[in-house]
């Protein structure tokens, strides 16, 4: 048995919840890395005998657009997948049922899924720090679970996960990154760009059109020069701040 880490994070975080849960199983492990840029055209043929953590973060209630498409070129030829959804403590919305769905388009079994908080990566006073160590542990036990299951040969062929169909209206973002006059066009934010919105020979701008606001660049900027109106955005936090109150969970879906 191969296993696969099929991962888009834009932000380290939903990297950081994969981890925990991969850490349970000690086979070798490939991986696919959707926030790549160089993904998009690449085909993959996996196998039955393949187990696959697919995990994604929630954009907007559902799978960011880049996400869904680089799963598009993964054929699962019955490969079994654990559906992974990390989210920022507002709430998982229609993104595990859409990545469910594209992955049994894809020809995958989805034996399981998780959906578990990590801070927010564009409002990180939410879920701040998570996953935690209560966190870790909650998570270790369920892919503790999952393991035993796949080992018996037990886990279910698909399950139930919650969303509804239509999904969620992807949301257009009104939030436009801005770039100071700190930046020294160094290039390193249009490398990494999952969505080549950063042009490599201007990259003190950005395209709007393709840019999907998943923080990327802002984070990873080493003058800090990029990054989102401030007043905007504590204007958003503070009309969003109920949407976001209280320790949501991590759930275990086998
Ligand atoms: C554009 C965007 C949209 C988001 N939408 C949601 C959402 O609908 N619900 C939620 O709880 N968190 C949302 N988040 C928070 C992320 O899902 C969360 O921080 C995730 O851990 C980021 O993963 P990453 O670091 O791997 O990119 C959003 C973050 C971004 C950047």
């Amino acid at each position: 048995m191969k296993i696969f880490e099929i991962v888009f994070s834009a932000t380290g975080r939903t990297q950081k919840v994969v981890d925990i849960i991969s850490s349970v199983f000690t086979e070798e492990k490939q991986k696919i890395d959707l926030s790549e840029y160089n993904t998009e055209n690449k085909i993959y043929n996996l196998s039955e005998d393949d187990f696959c953590i697919v995990a994604v973060p929630v954009y907007g209630g559902r799978v960011p657009t880049p996400a869904a498409n680089r799963l598009r070129n993964i054929n699962g030829n019955g490969a079994k997948a654990l559906l992974v959804a990390v989210y920022g403590n507002r709430a998982v919305d229609d993104c595990l049922l859409e990545l469910k769905n594209i992955l049994v388009e894809q020809g995958f079994k989805c034996t399981s899924a998780i959906s578990a908080v990590a801070e927010h990566s564009m409002m990180p006073q939410f879920a701040t720090g998570r996953p935690d160590d209560k966190d870790k542990e909650e998570l270790e036990k369920f892919a503790m679970q999952i393991k035993e299951k796949l080992e018996n040969n037990t886990l279910p062929d698909s399950i139930e996960v919650p969303g509804n169909f239509p999904y969620v209206k992807a949301s257009s973002m009104p939030l436009k990154i801005k770039v100071n006059k700190n930046c020294i066009k160094c290039g390193k934010c249009a490398k990494r760009c999952p969505v080549e919105a950063i042009p490599f020979d201007d990259p003190s701008r950005t395209d709007n059109k393709k840019c999907i606001t998943c923080m990327r660049c802002i984070d990873e900027c080493p003058q800090h020069a990029r990054s989102l109106p401030p007043t905007l955005m504590s204007a958003v936090s503070k009309a969003m701040k109920s949407k976001f109150e209280g320790r949501k969970e991590n759930i275990l879906y086998i």
